[in-house]
């Protein structure tokens, strides 16, 4: 696997595969990988003849500094799993080489998509998300990048920049990888003591059940009784639990005919944030 630095060589490397005609497969991470981005480069390397992952913990993003001061690294055993995973060239940019200074910062625009969830919890986080992933996909130009649902907002808003920006690259939604107990693989899950590992399997229990019978409670019902549940669990806070439209993210306040709804969960244990979702 070739590590690559900067833009410059970067852009040099990859020019030659795209004289020769092939495709790029992108994904684009902060690091402390495990199966759930793993499964993303699978993909890559399996649709495309070369992969690029890229890794770069992106301050922008990070609404509190103590988050991104905890943000896990462990580089040596990334590039190994990537390596073990044929990954062809991995981009490891400083914050200097993405963030140049005097450089003016892009004012995106959402709309609805950013007024929610996600983007009411944490302000400034998608654009801090769009503007990284816009440069990304700027330098590496791939034929296709690789997203997953566990951050189904975040790919939603990735959609929307590229529709804007008019970037060609197609856009891969992927399934949430999970342990074995149901808990949506993350980077953060290490940051769990053991207690409290222990118990996060509720939270995909309580998407489970919402989503095989939530239809048949009224949403107010349902809403409440994710509340009620969650909270009972002393290890657990919950920030928020929404119903919405898979399309556009709107807030559902009734159940309707044909339409796709998704449910969405942020619990905060101790001061680790876990994010989940499911289809209903
Ligand atoms: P990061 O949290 O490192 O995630 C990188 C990619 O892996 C994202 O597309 C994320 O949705 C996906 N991913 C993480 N856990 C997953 C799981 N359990 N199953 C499936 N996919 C999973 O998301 C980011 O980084 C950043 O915001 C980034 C897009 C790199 C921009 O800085």
């Amino acid at each position: 696997m070739r590590i690559l630095k900067t833009k410059v060589e970067i852009k040099n490397v990859l020019k030659e595969y795209e004289e020769h005609g092939k495709s790029i497969g992108f994904v684009p991470t902060m690091g402390a990988l495990h199966e759930g981005h793993m499964s993303l480069i699978y993909q890559a390397k399996e649709e495309n003849d070369i992969c690029v992952c890229s890794i770069f913990v992106n301050p922008t993003q990070f609404n509190e500094a103590n988050d991104l001061e905890k943000y896990p690294r462990q580089l040596d055993q990334d590039i190994t799993f990537l390596e073990a995973a044929y990954c062809d060239v991995l981009f490891l940019p400083e914050v200097e080489e993405m963030y140049p200074a005097n450089e003016e910062s892009i004012n995106f625009e959402f709309g609805k998509l950013a007024e929610v969830m996600e983007g009411k919890s944490r302000p400034g986080h998608f654009r801090g998300v769009a503007t990284i992933v816009k440069k990304l996909l700027d330098i590496v130009t791939p034929t296709t990048a690789y997203f997953g649902k566990k951050d189904y907002q975040q790919l939603l808003i990735i959609r929307s920049v590229c529709q804007q920006y008019n970037i060609s690259t197609e856009i891969i939604g992927c399934d949430i990888v999970r342990e074995e107990d149901g808990l949506a693989m993350s980077s953060r899950n290490q940051r769990l003591s053991k207690k409290q590992r222990e118990e996060a399997s509720f939270i995909y229990s309580v998407l489970e059940y919402t989503s095989l019978t939530g239809r048949r409670m009224s949403v107010n019902a349902l809403k409440e009784w994710v509340s009620k549940k969650i909270n009972q669990n002393s290890e657990m806070n919950l920030e928020y639990f929404e119903l919405s439209d898979a399309d556009d993210l709107t807030p559902i306040e009734e159940w309707g005919n044909g339409q796709k709804a998704m449910a969405f969960i942020v619990v905060n244990m101790g001061d680790v944030r876990l994010i989940d979702n499911i289809e209903l």
